[in-house]
């Protein structure tokens, strides 16, 4: 194993401010340098991260997937079938930091049109995360990022980010990255970086094309949990306890999701997984599950100050999520699915 990605005990994040003026949201926001959302004197919205979720589909089986793409869920989201709502978005939202994600991007078959489609919106440089298996199977993948995002107005290029999930698989997944990019390839660890958000390593290729790996084998608890005759069901906890706990709402994890944007993740997939799944739910919680209101773009103008302003907020739904979850995280080593080792 490299190095620097021997350590196998990751920090997880605390919030050790001692200022006891401050709020516990601005404790969190000073220490990750985490921005508010600002409302623009054009009208438009400025908000500091959205991470487009494209598919439920993934080729692994990360133990507590915060997605659930460990399970057997399947689907994936056409650009074409999103894009006039998206381009309608652009009139109304900046976003600072882009991130394509799933599910595992790299298994989108529409990949290519989301990239380009949001960098004609947005046309600024994005983010692809990524599990890395399938780094040289995506044809045309180097050309997305090998790019000036926005032509001679120059933005700088996309770039993928990769979880190492499985310490057995590192140097693997390394060596594919180094066969995808293109010689010389300069490596470098990011120690800023490293103490912020726990970036360990990053590749830049002749081309300038970037790749950058987060050492991701350590998970907390996610939401889906065993039920009663071998089906799966969700947490059932108390609503502040988990959201206080909640990485999404720490690290304002805002998701799009079929056009519409949602407070985090989970909140977006669960009726999806339940509609799959069939969760073991009373008739109540089933409800709840589908009770939360994305914002729409169409219901921007009616509800869009008054959704920004309460995104941070606990929500019902956050009853279906872990509590202490950083108490109990675990060293995973997934596996293709379907395959043993
Ligand atoms: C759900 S994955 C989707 C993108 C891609 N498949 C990947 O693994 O990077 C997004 C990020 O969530 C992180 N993640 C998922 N479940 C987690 C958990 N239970 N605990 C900690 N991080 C988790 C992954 O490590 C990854 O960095
Ligand atoms: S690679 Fe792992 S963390 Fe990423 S979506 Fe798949 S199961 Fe989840
Ligand atoms: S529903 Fe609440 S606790 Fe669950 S992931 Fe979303 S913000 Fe976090």
């Amino acid at each position: 194993m490299p190095e620097f990605l021997k350590q196998e005990d990751k920090i997880l994040p605390s919030i050790d401010n001692p200022d006891p003026e401050l709020s516990r949201r601005e404790k969190i926001d000073l220490k990750f340098g985490l921005q508010p959302i600002v409302w623009e004197e054009d009208g438009k919205v400025t908000i500091p991260k959205i991470e487009f979720y494209i598919n439920h589909i993934c080729n692994l089986n990360c133990k507590g997937c915060n997605r659930f793409n460990d399970h057997n869920f399947v689907g994936h989201q056409r650009w074409e079938d999103y894009e006039q709502e998206l381009r309608r978005w652009g009139e109304h939202v900046n976003i600072s930091q882009i991130v394509i994600m799933g599910g595992e991007p790299l298994l989108n078959p529409t990949l290519k049109e989301w990239v380009h489609g949001l960098n004609s919106i947005w046309p600024q440089a994005l983010q692809i995360l990524s599990n890395g298996t399938r780094i040289n199977r995506v044809k045309g993948l180097y050309d997305l990022l090998n790019f000036n995002v926005g032509g001679s107005d120059f933005h700088g290029p996309n770039w993928i980010g990769i979880s190492l999930h499985n310490s057995d698989d590192y140097e693997i997944i390394l060596d594919e990255v180094r066969k995808f990019l293109v010689e010389p390839i300069t490596e470098s660890i990011d120690s800023k970086e490293l103490s912020n958000t726990g970036s360990e390593l990053q590749m830049i290729d002749a081309n300038g094309v970037k790749v950058r790996f987060w050492q991701q084998n350590v998970f907390v608890q996610g939401a889906v949990i065993p039920g009663k005759n071998g089906r799966l069901t969700l947490r059932d906890n108390d609503v502040e306890l988990a959201h206080t706990s909640c990485a999404f709402a720490q690290f304002k994890c805002y998701h799009m999701i079929k056009g519409k944007i949602y407070k985090c993740g989970p909140v977006g997939i669960f009726p999806d997984f339940d509609d799959q799944f069939d969760l073991d739910l009373s008739a109540e919680d089933k409800k709840l599950v589908r009770e939360y209101q994305p914002l729409s773009v169409d219901e921007f103008a009616q509800r869009g100050k008054e959704f920004f302003a309460t995104i941070d907020e606990p929500i019902p739904q956050c009853k279906f999520c872990p509590i202490n979850q950083n108490e109990t995280p675990e060293i995973i080593y997934p596996t293709i699915k379907g395959k043993t080792q």
